[in-house]
């Protein structure tokens, strides 16, 4: 029962912007933390941007179509989704709450909708597979690390643990501007000092002599405690920064070099792969000639450019692309999009415009941070939920039709 049946929601809400503010309270003994989800690069001015770009287009309802049976569903990857909404890979999601990503699987697999793991989670991606279940649908995101042996190794265990695609983030040759995030050492750790993924890592760990970990570490994720605990001699605490500082290190130092290195990637992975952080329409292109799988047309949620392009902008001009075209309706290139997503109408633009899915990335986190995997879970919930009364009022009964249908569905003002 998408609609929760009337039950009083978990999170007290289902207002976007009340829950946001409950995060900021849930987080009130970590304010970094909150502001590590919220901001963006410099002056947040890309965040801002993905809602207006979103809100230049309206939709324009028809009435009187048959809606009564809705189908949300979606198939990406030869595998039918409940609904075309993915969960987007974020680091560090034991900052929210102490089960950090392995909650978030286990809402994942409660809803059905697929999963994407970060490079940099709080959990080991074997902890995070078991969370997740054998019939949860799960794709691994690389941050590429400089390290061949490291990432070789990264690909390995997400095969051997269930991951079927293979999300490439290559917006992030370095961490973005982030004024709220400066003064924490990057890592923070992957914030929080809490990032499992490579603590996890054999090739890792075995450059400090050290065999992998899959433990949570005994104390609590909040930077200023685990700097105070390493300066008075803990050694867990120093251990944890300087593997964090190393982690982050090698994978935020040179991660993506050139095009001309996306086969080594090929060659260590089978399965598909995803492009994610597209915005030019040559990006997009290049990807085809390469024979890249998908794109997700993202700006990273604003976290990287500032005073960069709205994401439903880029995917507006990709989406014009012949070549796009062709390669999306022939069934070799699927197209995804985020950032900004916060509503059933907001995918419904960004489906019109020709994604096949979305990612839904900052508000499953305030969930996380108010009632852990209850609260991901609601969160995954009422976006379905809004999505299926709002596709039905404009007129249209099954996803499907929606992608690529921007003339039959909407207008975009001046
Ligand atoms: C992210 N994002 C991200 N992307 C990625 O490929 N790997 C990562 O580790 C992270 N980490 C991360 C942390 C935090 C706190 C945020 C908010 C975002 C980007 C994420 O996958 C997605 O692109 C954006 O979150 C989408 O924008 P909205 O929906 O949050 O506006």
């Amino acid at each position: 029962d998408i609609y929760g049946s009337g039950k009083p929601p978990v999170l007290g809400t289902v207002d976007i912007q009340e829950i946001e503010d409950k995060a900021r309270d849930a987080l009130k003994d970590n304010p970094s933390a909150f502001l590590y989800v919220l901001k963006g690069a410099g002056t947040s001015s890309t965040c801002a941007e993905n809602r207006r770009a979103l809100d230049r287009w309206k939709l324009v309802p028809r009435m009187l179509n048959d809606v009564g049976e809705r189908n949300l569903e979606i198939t990406i990857f030869g595998v039918t989704h409940p609904a075309p909404i993915f969960v987007a890979p974020i680091g560090a999601q034991g900052l929210m709450h102490n089960d950090g990503e392995l909650a978030t699987a286990r809402a994942a697999a409660k809803v059905g909708v697929p999963l994407i793991v970060s490079s940099v989670a709080s959990r080991s991606m074997e902890d995070v597979a078991q969370a997740h279940g054998p019939n949860g649908h799960r794709w691994y995101q690389l941050y590429w690390t400089h390290s061949v042996e490291i990432t070789q190794s990264l690909l390995k265990r997400a095969k051997a643990n269930g991951y079927t695609a293979l999300v490439l983030t290559v917006d992030t040759m370095v961490i973005g501007w982030r004024p709220h995030d400066h003064g924490i050492p990057y890592s923070p750790a992957g914030h929080g000092f809490g990032v499992q993924q490579g603590i996890s890592d054999p090739v890792f760990m075995g450059r400090f002599g050290l065999e992998p970990r899959h433990e949570r570490p005994p104390f609590p994720y909040t930077q200023e405690s685990i700097r105070n605990r390493a300066a008075a001699g803990d050694p867990a605490a120093q251990q944890a920064m300087l593997l964090g500082k190393g982690w982050v290190g090698e994978i935020a130092s040179g991660i993506f070099r050139s095009w001309d290195e996306i086969q080594f990637i090929k060659d260590n992975w089978d399965g598909p792969i995803i492009l994610k952080g597209i915005l030019a329409v040559e990006d997009a292109e290049k990807a085809i000639v390469l024979g890249i799988d998908g794109i997700i047309v993202s700006n990273h949620g604003g976290r990287q450019v500032d005073g960069s392009i709205g994401a439903l902008d880029a995917l507006d001009i990709v989406m014009q692309s012949q070549k796009v075209l062709e390669a999306q309706s022939s069934g070799k290139l699927t197209v995804l999009f985020d950032s900004g997503i916060r509503t059933g109408s907001d995918i419904l633009k960004a489906l019109a415009l020709g994604a096949q899915g979305v990612l839904i990335g900052r508000p499953f986190m305030y969930g996380l941070a108010i009632a852990g995997e209850a609260g991901v879970e609601q969160i995954l919930m009422q976006t379905i939920a809004d999505l299926h009364i709002t596709m039905g009022l404009c007129g249209f009964r099954d996803v499907k039709d929606v992608v690529g249908g921007r003339e039959k569905l909407m207008v975009k003002m001046s």
